[in-house]
């Protein structure tokens, strides 16, 4: 397995693999791999002659008062899991070769942004679609794979991929958990002992309200009251939101009739988490 730093290290490789007519998997990360980010590259592995991973912490994407400085990395490590699970190339490159000097190209989304996630933190999307789409114009993988867990993500994705006619396929990944039900995350290494029993609230409050559909209920507001007064419980919990919205529009629905997505952030401490699950 090869680890390329420069865009033109990976345009090179890229090439060569396409002259032998072999198929490009890309599974874009920002690192500190687990095996939530492992699920992903292990479906690409099975479905591509070769793996593209790429670890990029993206400046872009993280407001002014976020955990860019804090965020979690461990090159080795992450090389290390590539290899093991059968990559072909690692993509680390360093900010200025993603964003040179006079940097002023942007890709937004008018739909799908505004809510969820999108509204506490207003320019993470943009700075996702843009370096999302550099990704795919750098390594113009046949698929790209992505995980349920950043649910809004995945959709705002597929929505630019359709967009801007990339012709890649995008390959939504389900959600990979802990033992005992909390979704992986890298930011879960942020926890102390007491928050990580307090984060079980998360997924705790999901099952509840999934139970509850697949028992009948109908009524959104419900369901999403359920959750939240579950969540109230934990003292060290505090809701950003939760959501219950079409899994096409994400727009918040009152009838739960189409495929739905039921995602909440919240607040364990200063840790910001979270989880969804999708009703189809
Ligand atoms: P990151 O948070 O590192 O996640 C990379 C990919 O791994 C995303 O598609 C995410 O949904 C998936 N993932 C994370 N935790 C998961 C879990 N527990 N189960 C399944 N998949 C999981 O998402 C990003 O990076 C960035 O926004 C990125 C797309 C790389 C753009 O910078």
């Amino acid at each position: 397995m090869e680890v390329a730093v420069t865009v033109k290290e990976v345009r090179d490789q890229v090439k060569e693999w396409r002259r032998q007519g072999l198929s490009v998997g890309l599974v874009p990360t920002m690192g500190y791999l687990h095996e939530g980010h492992k699920s992903l590259i292990t479906r690409a592995v099975s479905e591509n002659d070769r793996v593209v991973v790429s670890v990029f912490v993206n400046p872009m994407q993280f407001g002014p008062s976020e955990d860019l400085e804090s965020y979690p990395r461990d090159m080795d490590r992450d090389v290390a899991v590539c290899k093991d699970a059968g990559a072909a190339l690692v993509f680390s490159p360093e900010a200025c070769e993603m964003y040179h000097d006079g940097f002023s190209s942007y890709v937004d989304m008018d739909t799908l942004t505004g809510g969820l996630c999108g509204k506490s933190r207003p320019i993470h999307f943009r700075g996702v679609c843009t370096v999302v789409a550099k990704l795919f114009n750098i390594v113009v993988p046949d698929k790209a794979y992505f995980g349920q867990k950043d649910a809004q993500q995945l959709a705002v994705i597929r929505h630019m991929a359709d967009d801007l006619s990339y012709g890649i396929e995008i390959i939504g990944c389900p959600i990979v958990r802990e033992y005992d039900g909390l979704a992986k995350s890298s930011r879960n290494t942020y926890l102390n002992d007491t928050e990580r029993k307090a984060a079980l609230i998360l997924n705790k409050s999901l099952l509840e309200g999934k139970k509850l559909i697949e028992a009948g209920e109908k009524d959104a507001d419900k369901v999403r009251n359920v959750i939240i007064d579950i969540i109230n419980t934990e003292p060290l919990a505090k809701i950003d939101y939760v959501e219950l919205v079409s899994w096409d529009t994400l727009e918040p629905v009152k009838k739960i009739s189409e495929p739905v997505l039921a995602a909440i952030a919240v607040f364990i401490g200063k840790t910001r988490l979270i989880d969804n699950f999708i009703v189809s």
